[in-house]
């Protein structure tokens, strides 16, 4: 019997326990023995919970306890979750997690500590929710050189964007839903700001580089800008808004952002709609894979921190490699990148618009009192340049079609 402790009773801790119930047959043939949850560590107590007898209060029981040997985190935010965590691995206990903020600040010493300590550090849950997408990209596609990751990576932001342009629902009445669903974070902000998709992208680059690609570096802008007027003319254009995270490899740099895009038809993220992320991998020789599922959720996230357990248990004491570095790895300016923009300016700006900006085909989506228009392919710092003169400028949107 492998004995295992859950940090966290809240949405994904619960969902760990409901899991490992509900699938216990098939997941005690696949760790190789029974699965037994053992204590479960939270603040509150639980009363009339069918687990209610394994709640604990106290870390240090379950730390020294010698027969628990996997810890599935499942708390969120950076302390106690660190400490834990790091006291887990020195005393060879393995952690699973679906704590995105921590493996992204902390996880190439987490990954080293379990290294050191013949145990393992495991996030399969902390990027996608329940889309496996960290293990294609420490396993399957090891033989690659990857040139680009685009993601749909928060579910919460995507079920917005897709309600905003389906139905024209308000932004405020979509997170609402979201949060009910159990899909947003418990501060809304670090969903529709961003901050959580470029924690998810900072995992993922660190695994394409193998060093650490550090989230604060990464240029972020969320959705609360996004107007139902850029809905219409993304339907007018045949585009579909969606907030892309994204790191790519060009001319011996590195690129890395998050930010609203319009997307055409043709890019397969087009089509990925509410709570459902996608990852697009180019790989050198490979070509392109896609990544597709429930990118948030109770289940979906529990059975990505569950099969990390399965993982733990199948290698005992044997650690599994994941090359990811303390060394930072260096992000170019973002003003160096290439891409169009789509601008909305105040009717009577035209003259300005095409002294500035050249050539236009004028989009009008019926928004009283303004036009849109589409720019050739030009630096973000041109851009930006360019905007700022422009007196008539109402909004851009980036282009990735
Ligand atoms: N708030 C996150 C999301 C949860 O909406 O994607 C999963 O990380």
């Amino acid at each position: 019997m492998i004995n295992i402790a859950v940090l966290g009773y809240g949405t994904v801790g619960s969902g760990v326990v409901e899991v490992i119930e509900k699938n216990k047959e098939v997941i005690d043939r696949r760790a190789g023995e029974a699965l037994y949850v053992k204590y479960i560590l939270d603040l509150r107590d639980f009363p009339g919970d069918a687990y209610e007898d394994r709640i604990v209060h106290d870390f240090r029981i379950i730390l020294n306890d010698p027969e628990v040997s996997i810890i599935c985190e499942t708390m969120g935010g950076l302390e106690p979750a660190l400490t834990f965590s790091m006291q887990a691995l020195k005393a060879g206990k393995s952690v699973c997690t679906s704590n995105k903020e921590l493996v992204a600040s902390h996880g190439a010493e987490l990954i080293a500590t379990a290294r050191q300590n013949r145990c393992n550090y495991l996030f399969e849950a902390s990027v996608g929710g329940g889309i496996p997408v960290i293990r294609p990209l420490n396993v399957a596609l090891t033989a690659e050189r990857i040139e680009l990751i685009d993601g749909i990576l928060n579910g919460t932001t995507n079920y917005i964007l897709t309600k905003m342009a389906q139905e024209g629902t308000d932004f405020e009445v979509c997170l609402k839903e979201a949060q009910e669903k159990g899909y947003a974070e418990r501060n809304p902000e670090a969903d529709v700001e961003g901050y959580d998709a470029c924690r998810k992208i900072a995992i993922l680059a660190s695994l394409m580089t193998g060093k650490t690609v550090r989230y604060e570096e990464i240029y972020t802008e969320g959705i609360t800008k996004v107007t139902k007027e850029d809905f219409l003319y993304a339907k007018k254009m045949g585009l579909f808004i969606k907030l892309l995270a994204s790191v790519r490899y060009e001319a011996g740099a590195y690129y890395a952002m998050v930010a609203p895009f319009l997307v055409g038809e043709d890019n397969p993220l087009h089509s990925v709609n509410d709570v459902f992320n996608a990852i697009f991998i180019r790989g050198n020789t490979l070509g392109d894979s896609m990544y597709y599922g429930r990118g948030a959720g109770k289940l979906p996230t529990a059975s990505a921190v569950v099969s990390d357990v399965i993982d733990c248990a199948k290698h005992g004491r044997k650690h599994i490699i994941c090359l990811w570095e303390k060394e930072k790895q260096p992000l170019s300016d973002i003003g160096g990148a290439c891409r169009r923009f789509f601008v909305r300016a105040k009717e009577g700006s035209e003259e300005e618009v095409r002294r500035l900006f050249g050539r236009m085909a004028r989009v009008d989506a019926g928004v009283p009192g303004e036009f849109g228009f589409l720019t050739e392919p030009m630096t973000e710092r041109e851009f930006g340049e360019k905007a700022e003169a422009l007196e008539g400028f109402v909004g851009r949107l980036r282009v990735d079609a």
